[in-house]
């Protein structure tokens, strides 16, 4: 598979199966995120990985899941099996949004490649998690990145109606709309 394909073939999975995701492929992870762009080069991102099975099922009750679904929670037997948070160290700087997203998609893309799923989930309970997380006063929790090997297939589509919700369809299947490449792209001026 190409870069492309395995970028048009990622969808943000919310069900996993219980098997754990090889530590390995975790360090892997980490060590892709490590070495992305990050602005001026200061690198301030630091990263904490969870998989041990008792602590990711403590950390789980301080994420929140798919808003725009009634009951898009994974349920006992579907939850993730690691977690990648995000750090950033604010000593080093403020702020480093654009860092943290290339730092994530990095993160989603390796494990993809070995046919891992993730979720980014930026609505954390972050004071709860800093305590359990050990997480010191000049890190933020920036954004965490819940892992394992998916147990769905959502699927994108042209976004037809003004929605950019994603739902559920009869089937069961979550349908995932992107605006159009028409109405994003524009050559040579706006
Ligand atoms: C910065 C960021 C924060 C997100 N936070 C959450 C979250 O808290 N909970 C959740 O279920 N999904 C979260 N998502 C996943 C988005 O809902 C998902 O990317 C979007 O619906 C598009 O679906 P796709 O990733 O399959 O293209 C987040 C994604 C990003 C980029």
């Amino acid at each position: 598979m190409t870069t492309y394909e395995l970028i048009l073939s990622r969808r943000t999975i919310r069900k996993f199966q219980q098997e754990p995701v090889p530590q390995e492929l975790l360090e892997r992870c980490a060590n892709a995120a490590r070495v992305a762009p990050s602005g001026a080069n200061l690198q301030p991102l630091e990263y904490i990985v969870v998989n041990d099975p008792e602590q990711c099922q403590q950390v789980f009750p301080h994420t929140a899941w798919a808003g725009y679904l009634d009951d898009g929670t994974p349920q006992p037997g579907e939850q993730p099996t690691a977690y990648v948070f995000i750090l950033t160290n604010t000593e080093i700087r403020a702020n480093a949004p654009q860092d943290v997203g290339i730092a994530a998609e990095n993160i989603v893309l390796v494990a993809l490649d070995e046919g891992v799923g993730g979720c980014m989930i930026g609505s954390l309970d972050r004071d709860a998690l800093r305590q359990m997380l050990e997480v010191p006063s000049q890190c933020e929790i920036s954004l965490a990145i819940a892992l394992g090997y998916p147990a769905e297939q959502p699927m994108m589509e042209e976004m037809t109606s003004d929605s950019i919700k994603y739902y559920l369809d009869e089937d069961g299947t979550l349908r995932v709309p992107k605006r159009a490449l028409a109405d994003v792209l524009h050559w040579n001026g706006y």
